[in-house]
């Protein structure tokens, strides 16, 4: 069975106790939540030890954004994925578009982060997705097909289960520019087709597949209600309690 799951990623937002704060204020109105999508928090380095205290690994859980390739030693400023799995994360967002246009997160370096994650018992929230150029010049699936084969299709297919797919059209992330719910659905059905094609029709029925890119409570429902459209990742929309709340419910 697919999940169905709604992630914030907060990206560099929120002191600690804002961070907090704001846990506090959407566990509180998750408590009336009615459907079961799963929810996940992808906070900055900062807040995952206090955070994990705050979430129950059942219907809440934790995500970092990101985590190092190497697996330990002398990387000042680096976090490994095993000390954000002590923290309780159970999660890691890689391949964000922020973090491949700005920190050189190319499909080597990611492949070693998706390791890192993996042998660490960590979830890769593995995003893709392509820039406004490349669908202009109608080359959207030819950049998400190489981008799913240079990581996410190195996998065995025991390892690939356990990743979740974030498409997310960088001309929609932050901008208030949503993709319609035709084209969202339309890579959604791309992307598990090739998914198919690579594992069979199990694994391709099994993988989450979120939409990300200015989701928010008015137009959650529809693109949500696309087939395979699985859930959202969530940026500025879910630095607001009412807001990921209410796209949570539109689960
Ligand atoms: P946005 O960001 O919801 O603010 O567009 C989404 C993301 O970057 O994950």
């Amino acid at each position: 069975m697919r999940k169905l799951i709604v992630a914030g990623n907060w990206k560099m937002n929120k002191s600690l106790n804002e961070g907090i704060e704001l846990i506090n204020e959407i566990n509180e109105k998750l408590k009336s939540k009615t459907n079961d999508a799963l929810v996940i928090y992808g906070t900055p380095f900062i807040h995952l030890a206090e955070a994990g205290k705050m979430v129950d690994n059942k219907s809440i859980f934790l995500s970092a954004q990101n985590c190092a390739a190497e697996a330990s030693g002398a990387y000042t400023g680096e976090v490994s994925a095993s000390m954000v799995a002590s923290t309780g994360a159970q999660y890691v967002i890689l391949g964000h578009s922020e973090r491949r246009a700005y920190y050189n997160d190319n499909d080597e370096v990611l492949t070693k982060k998706v390791d890192q994650a993996l042998s660490n018992q960590l979830n890769p929230i593995f995003c893709i997705g392509e820039v406004l150029d490349e669908r202009e010049s109608e080359n959207h699936f030819n950049v998400v097909k190489a981008q799913m084969e240079n990581v996410a299709f190195k996998l065995s297919a025991d390892d690939f289960k356990k990743l979740v797919i974030a498409y997310e059209p960088v001309w929609a992330i932050g901008t208030g520019k949503t993709a319609t719910s035709d084209q969202a659905q339309e890579m959604h059905a791309f992307i598990r087709g090739l998914i198919r094609e690579k594992y069979g029709e199990q694994v391709a029925d099994d993988t989450t597949i979120l939409y990300g890119g200015s989701c928010k409570p008015s137009n959650a429902n529809e693109l949500f209600s696309n087939p395979d459209v699985d859930g959202g990742l969530i940026g500025g929309a879910s630095l607001k309690a009412d807001d990921f709340v209410g796209i949570i419910n539109a689960l």
